[in-house]
């Protein structure tokens, strides 16, 4: 598994590129109506001192082109331009570019290199890392990809200084979810440098960027096809999911995590296995990095019903990620219906007196 590089420029992109064994060839810088504007030159420029070809595909931004139309834009431009298996996709952007070109060099000729250059927060610890590609089809996230490792991930955190701010706050969500599930450490790291982290100091981002990215690294080595230990990543997804979708993708996914990790804790502490204690200091944590821990007056019954049809579910059950203490979670598949509700209580309720 690679780990990523984490730089405050792109600078060391060639040099990077040379170690991962590229040398001449063709490569299709690909990027969204965001980033290739801002980036794209730079990054094409760096990418030129490796390459012989340098073609760049701007597609719409936004989650609602990560569809099978946008691949096919990307095959037509692949197929004109005559790649060929040796050749390259750069993908240059968050999560939505990395994922839509990452999946279109994996179908391509049955699959050609693929570069991840991640330029949101979320990206950079995350989706990035792992080759899951993969875009959205006939109303489902996700439904349609492979899986296709990237033979360079490289972040250059100083491009976070552009991506909005709640764009920011919701890559937070994962990094303190990670946290929770993998990095004692971390978590109290975090608490110690929010400052540094929220100024986007380059060497408080290194560091997170790359602790956070540790965490992923080290589960996907370890199973890479979701057969067991990966799906802990999934903590705060399965009710954050089911947030998101009810909202119709108004609030950010990494919101919906701060939120969906918020009433996991609340149903571990239900079962004794962690104390108030700590469900309390996870949800200061995530309110210290500007989110919210609840959606007070969301309907419990409709939340309930979104998370039993999320497609995290084996042979029926529910498969849910409970936090065992702060740095640990396991896998369960026994949480009932009622303990459900208990967590998506815990997150909707109206304010009381007491909040
Ligand atoms: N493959 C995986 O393992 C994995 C894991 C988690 C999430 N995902 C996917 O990632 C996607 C979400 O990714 P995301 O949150 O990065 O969203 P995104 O790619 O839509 O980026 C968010 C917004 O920020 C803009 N942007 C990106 N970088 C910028 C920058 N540096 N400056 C200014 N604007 C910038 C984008 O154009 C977009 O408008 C979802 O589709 C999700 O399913 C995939």
């Amino acid at each position: 598994m690679i780990a990523p590089y984490i730089s405050d420029s792109f600078e060391m992109l060639p040099l990077k590129l040379t170690e991962s064994g590229f040398s001449r060839g063709k490569v299709m810088l690909v990027g969204d109506t965001n980033t290739m504007p801002i980036y794209g030159n730079e990054a094409g420029g760096y990418l030129s001192r490796v390459f012989d070809g340098v073609f760049c595909h701007e597609f719409k931004a936004g989650e609602e082109h990560k569809n099978l139309r946008s691949v096919e834009e990307l095959l037509l431009e692949l197929l004109d331009r005559r790649f060929e298996r040796g050749d390259c996709v750069a993908a240059l952007g968050g999560g939505v570019t990395g994922d839509m070109a990452g999946f279109a060099a994996a179908v391509y000729l049955r699959g050609i290199r693929v570069i991840q250059l991640p330029t949101t927060l979320l990206a950079q610890i995350d989706s990035s890392i792992g080759g899951k590609t993969a875009v959205d089809f006939n109303g489902y996230k996700n439904m349609v990809g492979a899986f296709h490792m990237p033979e360079l991930v490289y972040a250059n955190t100083s491009v976070l200084k552009t991506l909005p701010k709640e764009q920011f706050a919701a890559g937070m969500g994962e990094v303190i979810k990670s946290a929770v599930l993998g990095d004692r450490e971390l978590f109290y790291w975090l608490a110690g440098h929010r400052g540094d982290v929220m100024n986007l100091l380059p060497d408080a981002l290194t560091d997170m960027i790359s602790q956070t990215a540790a965490i992923k690294t080290g589960i996907v080595t370890r199973d890479p096809k979701e057969q067991g230990e990966r799906a802990l990543l999934n903590l705060g997804h399965t009710i954050g999911h089911a947030i998101e979708k009810y909202m119709n993708f108004e609030m950010l996914h990494g919101e919906c995590v701060a939120v969906g990790t918020s009433a996991a804790l609340r149903i571990s502490r239900m079962r004794g296995m962690i104390d108030e204690a700590v469900e309390n200091e996870v949800n200061a944590l995530f309110r210290d990095y500007g989110l919210q821990t609840k959606v007070p007056g969301l309907p419990e019954d409709k939340i309930l019903e979104f998370t039993k049809s999320d497609k995290k579910m084996k042979g029926g059950k529910i498969r849910f990620i409970l936090p065992a203490g702060i740095g640990s979670a396991v896998v369960s598949d026994d949480v009932t219906e009622e303990e459900l509700l208990c967590g998506i209580r815990a997150v909707t309720a109206q304010k009381t007196g007491n909040d």
